[in-house]
């Protein structure tokens, strides 16, 4: 049997950051439940912003030409995505909102370029999101979780679960916390298993 391919993309600047850290528990996991995991860091990878110059009305395609296709076609291709942001004044970090907004060439494939109906949109594959911000308010994630669900719906892509941690800011702060990798890695299990079908 093919092992369920995962894609998990790091999208902090921070290379040993929190983020960081956590995902790489959720892959540990994932890769001890049988899962192929690519793992991709967008701080190493030349992504331009949209430009919104719609070159992707003719036929889906996005225009600019560059490591975006690459990290594109490996989403797709696979059945599920880890995506780890930091909090960004209330967002994604700048790394991880330009990869999304690239996406939107996808979107106009999707329902201008195909004509799919709204009500056709099925979500075939699923996502984890791992996030932490420095404060505590009540309202921390919740910017960020509407662009990522709107994100996850035009890969065809359900929110699996969210991991959101609040109160760490220094780059080591996550391993104070034993009990938020040990959670880490246990979603990476389960989201291996829940793909495996
Ligand atoms: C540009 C920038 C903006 C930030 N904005 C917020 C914010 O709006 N709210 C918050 O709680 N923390 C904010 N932080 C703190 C980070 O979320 C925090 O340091 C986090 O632990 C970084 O995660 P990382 O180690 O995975 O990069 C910001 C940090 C930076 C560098």
């Amino acid at each position: 049997m093919q092992k369920p391919k995962i894609v998990a993309i790091y999208g902090s600047p921070r290379r040993k950051g929190n983020t960081a850290t956590l995902l790489k528990k959720a892959i540990e996991g994932a890769r001890d439940s049988g899962a192929d995991v690519e793992e991709i860091v967008l701080r190493d990878l030349k992504i331009s912003p949209c430009l919104e110059i719609y070159g992707c009305l003719q036929a889906g395609e996005c225009a600019i030409k560059d490591d975006f296709q690459l990290v594109r076609d490996k989403i797709l291709n696979a059945q599920g995505l880890f995506l780890a942001s930091p909090v960004f004044f209330y967002t994604v970090s700048a790394h991880t909102k330009m990869l999304m907004d690239r996406f939107q060439s996808l979107w106009v494939k999707k329902y201008w370029v195909d004509k799919i109906p709204r009500e056709q949109q099925t979500n075939t594959r699923k996502g984890l999101f791992i996030s932490v911000g420095a404060t505590k308010g009540k309202k921390l994630f919740d910017g960020m979780l509407l662009s990522i669900r709107y994100f996850f719906d035009v890969l065809d892509m359900e929110l699996w679960k969210a991991l959101l941690y609040r109160e760490l800011d220094f780059q080591d702060d996550v391993l104070k916390h034993p009990e938020y990798l040990e959670e880490a890695y246990l979603a990476g299990k389960q989201f291996a298993r829940a793909i495996s079908g």
